[in-house]
């Protein structure tokens, strides 16, 4: 049992905060705007954080973030920062290599948008407890509720066919691989130049096949204006 807990892998936690958040069209990015007095990315953090679960995180920030020092987790010792990058993928993989030289191979990483404060710790322990002994690692996802329409490209968009969504699942966060098989999944697809919106299309760019962990819908991404009082409300109910 000792062997055992000393050598099963630890969990990490890497938090995208370097985007502007242009959709929310606010004075500042997103992960800045408040909710109950408090930055979103304030909520995100501790919310995750406080479970206890983690070895350490990582939180890229844009090189003009000039709000993060009125953050709660700038005085937070568990949390590091590094620079962000262009693109989300590529601020994931440079929080990666600043975690180099703290990790194992072996270890998981769970990357959580910063925008995504409404994450329950009942879905983290879930995905956590789902994915800890399985090779690949997955996300947490819900299905599909809407009936969704293919739409032509033209002025007015018209439905060109309704498509099955019996299959189809909205891929949520956190998003849970280990170190060593996410860092050259995103190397390559970033190399290949392909379209890496989140950690599980990279690691399907490279051949796995991830696993969907159920979670509750209400984990929303905040996007554009009317998200705010959505996660406000979500929030308070909690
Ligand atoms: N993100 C990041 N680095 C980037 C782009 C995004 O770390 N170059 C982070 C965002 O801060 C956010 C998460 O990735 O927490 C999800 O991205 P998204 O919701 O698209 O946020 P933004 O890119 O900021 O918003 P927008 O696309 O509307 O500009
Ligand atoms: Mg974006």
């Amino acid at each position: 049992l000792c062997e055992n807990l000393m050598t099963s892998p630890r969990l990490w936690l890497i938090v995208p905060a370097a985007g502007i958040g242009q959709r929310m069209r606010a004075e500042c990015p997103k992960q800045y705007l408040r909710i109950n007095n408090r930055f979103i990315l304030d909520i995100t953090l501790s919310r995750l954080l406080d479970t206890g679960r983690f070895t350490g995180c990582m939180v890229p920030l844009n090189a003009s973030d000039h709000w993060w020092p009125e953050s709660d987790a700038s005085n937070d010792n568990r949390i590091q920062t590094c620079s962000g990058g262009v693109e989300r993928a590529d601020s994931v993989l440079s929080a990666l290599h600043a975690l180099k030289e703290q990790v194992a191979p072996d270890d998981w990483v769970l990357v959580h948008d910063a925008a995504r404060p409404c994450v329950h710790s009942a879905d983290l322990a879930n995905l956590v407890s789902t994915l800890m002994d399985h090779p690949v690692g997955g996300l947490l996802a819900a299905p599909v509720a809407d009936t969704l329409k293919r739409a032509d490209f033209g002025g007015l968009p018209e439905v060109a066919e309704t498509v099955d969504r019996s299959q189809l699942w909205r891929a949520l966060t956190p998003q849970m691989f280990r170190y060593s098989m996410l860092f050259s999944a995103l190397e390559t697809a970033l190399q290949e130049k392909q379209p890496v919106t989140d950690e599980s299309s990279a690691m399907e760019f490279s051949g796995n096949m991830p696993v969907l962990v159920e979670g509750r819908p209400d984990n929303i991404k905040i996007t554009v204006p009317a998200d705010l009082d959505l996660a406000g409300f979500i929030l308070s109910r909690f």
